[in-house]
């Protein structure tokens, strides 16, 4: 367990409905009221439920922070379809994903796009978790460590060390996604070991703060293990942040890591 205080987030994807978004975030609220102070918890719902969301989040004082899927770096104007930063923030939105693997491969976004939204998001003064990962592929021609180092330095390119404090890496091998395949523990953390390489020669100053979480099949019965490690600054959670007895276990596997840590 690092000296970083965790991050962990619930990627609600496109599921859901207003009803069971509703139902959703009064559970895992009430269920961690008084609870989290340790750690950083976001839930990441549709666009079209933030608000639901952000008036139950508000109306229990809950410091679950509300965070958005996608953003389109434009400040305004005609672009069908998308909103903005300031659009999100103007719905009470604190944190926003970027270059999560399904926008990368399903909806076909490169690198260029991603590093436009990761600047917008960081330089309109929320935080970002930019999401990087290799595939099946890649990960078997051994260039998983290459594909992360290029995302990451294309993601974060032109982005100036005195706007990532408000970053947080999301590693996210893309054959783990859904897929109820998880990286071991010791994979895990050697990955994040390298992508902390990467961003110290990028960002020396303070690489050493920044986050690196896990995203990939997180379930209450592997997050123990992948929190305990020392470079594992949380999870990015998909399918298992859409129930709330198993959303609520595992952000209370990242706080109890933080307890093992201090004892
Ligand atoms: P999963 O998704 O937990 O369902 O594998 C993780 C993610 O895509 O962020």
């Amino acid at each position: 367990m690092s000296e970083r205080r965790p991050f962990v987030g619930g990627n609600w994807k496109m599921n859901s409905t207003l009803k069971g978004a509703s139902e959703l975030i009064r559970g895992v609220a009430d269920a961690l009221a008084g609870e989290i102070a340790p750690i950083d918890v976001a839930v990441f719902p549709p666009c079209v439920y933030l608000l639901a969301v952000k008036s139950i989040l508000r109306d229990r004082q809950s410091p679950i922070m509300l965070g958005a899927q996608d953003v389109y770096p434009e400040a305004e104007g005609a672009f069908t379809g998308e909103v903005s930063v300031d659009m999100l923030r103007d719905c009470g939105v604190q944190v926003i994903l970027a270059g999560h693997s399904e926008r990368r491969h399903v909806i076909g976004e490169d690198d260029e796009l991603i590093n436009r939204k990761v600047k917008a998001i960081l330089e309109g003064g929320l935080r970002c978790v930019l999401c990087v990962g290799e595939t099946l592929e890649q990960r078997e021609d051994g260039r998983t460590h290459e594909v992360n180092e290029i995302q990451l330095r294309s993601g974060l390119a032109g982005i100036a060390e005195g706007l990532v404090d408000n970053l947080v890496i999301a590693y996210e091998p893309v054959w783990a996604i859904g897929t109820g395949q998880t990286a071991t523990p010791d994979d895990a953390e050697e990955a994040h070991e390298k992508i902390r390489e990467v961003l110290k020669d990028m960002y020396d100053g303070v690489s050493d703060r920044l986050r690196i979480i896990y995203g990939g099949s997180v379930k209450p019965g592997n997050a123990a293990g992948l929190f305990g490690q020392r470079s594992i600054d949380g999870g990015l959670i998909g399918g298992a942040s859409l129930k709330i007895a198993d959303f609520v276990p595992i952000v209370r596997a990242s706080m109890q890591s933080v307890r093992s840590a201090s004892e």
